[in-house]
Order: structure tokens, then sequence, then C-alpha cells
């Protein structure tokens, strides 16, 4: 079984966002139960209820620690039950949170070389001191383990791939192709119990989707997704920005090419959208564009959201055997399998 809180599901920004003026942004600082303040994007993953791993250290993360007593200090006087920190890509909403993680307290920093190169050549993250706070390089389409701090295996893998996506944009540079963006600079993730079999997917940036991507999450009981836009031009709509989604690296939830026609016959049990821009009118709950979310099956992550993902390994070979008529064959039959053994409960914290 693997327990999952999240932790926050804004993009880089969060919301609202500190200098955006727009209709949700205010409605979102008068404490409006549909437009609910969120952090930017992370969430938190154990296997034991003990030893956390962080996925993505948003700038908000001393917060986000406070307000998860899962990650409060226990025991000694000094120390944390997050193990390790697992860093998807080079974006500040996914790196500036590890500078909060200073202290002596040791952990482990996760990524691929691409950005571990990224923390190795900012001088400010020496102030996680690398005896203490060991790199740990991801390889892609490998699956590892996870260890604990002491460097004891927490019983969970990780596997991390390449997905379409962009350099973080303080390294982009406009001479090279694709703004010098490599494979590596954004992966997905694949975090696996190694006994029980509960896995989920953490994808909290991607360009487009491919037929790789596609494959791999077919069937999966839990993915989380970029959300960040629902239109690709609707920052330019809005007169908040130029730049389109396809050229900051993300694609849209709606349309043709989005994510919700992406997945549509994934058969993909949760999907849960993160890093949602303050732009995208999905964020508030009583929007249509919610609605029509919602009605394709898809939730829009919010912070103090835990969910239980079970031994799907269990599910899977009950459901193929002994209750193989009841589900009849039914195309459904395996995401809603995993559906009804997925528990899900969402603390509001409002702020
Ligand atoms: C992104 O997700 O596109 C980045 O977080 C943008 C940024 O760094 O502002
Ligand atoms: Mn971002
Ligand atoms: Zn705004």
């Amino acid at each position: 079984m693997l327990r999952i809180l999240v932790l926050g599901a804004a993009a880089g920004g969060g919301f609202p966002q500190w200098n955006c003026n727009c209709g949700a942004c205010r409605r979102a600082r008068a404490g409006d139960s549909d437009a609910v303040s969120s952090h930017q994007a992370s969430v938190a993953v154990s296997r034991d209820g003990e030893h956390w791993f962080v996925l993505n250290a948003a700038p908000d993360l001393r917060q986000q620690i406070n307000e998860n007593p899962a990650l409060h200090p226990k025991g000694g006087l000094r120390g944390s039950p997050i193990a390790g920190v697992v860093v998807t890509n080079g974006d500040v909403d996914a790196v500036a949170g590890l500078l909060n993680l200073r202290e002596g307290t040791p952990f482990s920093v996760y990524a691929h070389e691409r950005v571990l190169r990224v923390l190795r050549t900012n001088s400010i993250f020496n102030v996680l001191d690398r005896d203490l706070v060991p790199r740990r390089e991801l390889p892609l389409d490998r699956a590892v383990p996870l260890m604990l701090a002491d460097g004891t295996p927490s019983g969970m893998t990780i596997e991390t791939f390449a997905v379409p996506g962009k350099v973080a944009l303080y390294l982009e540079d406009p001479a090279k192709k694709g703004f010098g963006s490599e494979p590596g600079d954004t992966v997905g993730v694949h975090i696996r119990e190694e006994d029980g079999g509960a896995s989920f997917f953490f994808i909290s940036s991607c360009a487009h989707m491919t037929p790789e991507i596609a494959e791999r999450v077919k069937g999966a009981s839990l993915v989380f997704f970029d959300g960040t836009l629902w239109a690709d031009d609707e920052m330019i709509k809005a007169g908040m920005g130029s730049k389109t989604g396809a050229r900051m690296g993300h694609m849209s939830m709606s349309g043709e090419a989005g994510t919700i026609a992406a997945f549509r016959d994934l058969d993909v049990a949760r999907k849960v959208f993160v890093h949602i821009n303050n732009s995208n009118p999905a964020l508030l709950g009583d929007s249509p564009e919610r609605r029509e979310l919602e009605a394709a099956g898809w939730e829009v992550g919010v912070a103090g959201m835990e969910i239980t993902v079970p031994d799907t390994g269990t599910a899977r070979a009950s459901a193929m055997g002994g209750h193989a008529s009841a589900t009849g064959g039914h195309a459904r039959a395996s995401g809603g399998r995993a559906e009804a053994r997925i528990s899900i409960a969402v603390r509001q914290t409002r702020r």
C-alpha cells in the first residue's frame, strides 16, 4: 500500500500569485470556497506511513510541512520523516524548496543528471551539505530503489522516463534548438511498492502526449498529470503574458491534443491534475471547465488531499480470475476495479 499526500497543486507562482490581480486570484484572497488557495505542486509518498519522499521541492515547502502532521519531526530533538526529495525538473517551483531543508538533517536528493547539474552549478544549493544530503542520480528507464536517510531500502522503487518538455526558464538558450533542452530536463516518475505492487505516476510537466507515455500509464491506478493550462492561448487572451502553453512546455487540458482527450482510452483509475496555473479556469470549483474535466473522470488536486493506493498486484489477479464474469469483459472493468479500491480523503485547508 502507498499513502500519498498532495502538498500543493498550483503551477509556478501558486494560487493566488503574489502579483496577480485577476478575478480568480482575487476570489482566492477573499476566501471564496470555489477558489481555494493552493501551494505550488508537490506530493509526498510513503509506504510505511513513517518515512516520506517528497516529489518536487516547491518554494512553499516549509509551510507544506507545517500543514501536514505526517511530515513533522517525531521522537528526538532534531530530525524529519522526510527521507528524500525527488526533483523532476529544474524549474524554480520544483527546486527552490530544497533551500528550506538546510539545518543539518540527512536526506537524499534524487534527480536526473541534467537536474543534478543545475543544483551543482548553483552554489546556493551548497547549503545542503553533500555529506548529509547525498545527490542520487536517477537514470532514465530503469527502476532504482528509494533509500531511507540511513541507506536502508524504503521498499519503494522509482523509475524515471523522459517526457517532452523544456529546460528551466532561467536556463533557456535562445540560440539553441528547443532552447537547449535535452532528455532528462523534464521527467515523469513511476513509484512502485516492491512487495505489494501498488504504484502511481507523477508527471508534473509534459509538453505533449507520446505513444510511449500512453503505453506506460495505461491501466494505472493513479496518475498525477500536468494541468498547467486549460487552453494553449489562455494567458495571452487574459492579458497575463505573451506565451502559449506550447512555448512554456505544457500541454493543455482541453482540445483535440489536450490531456483529457489523450487519457480517454487509457483506462487510468484515478487521474489528478497538478501544476495548475492561476490562469486556468478549471481551478475554480464553479467553472464549466471544472465540470467538464470532472465529467471526464479527472480531479483537480488540492492541498490536503490524501490518496491510498492498495496493492494492485492482488487486485489485478483477482479481477482476472474469480471476478472475471462479474466484470464481463467490460472495457472499464480494470479502471473501475482499481477505483473502488483507492480511498481518497480531502482535508480542506483554508488559508
Ligand atoms: C513552468 O512550469 O513553465 C515554470 O515553472 C515557469 C517558471 O519558472 O516560471
Ligand atoms: Mn513549473
Ligand atoms: Zn491570477
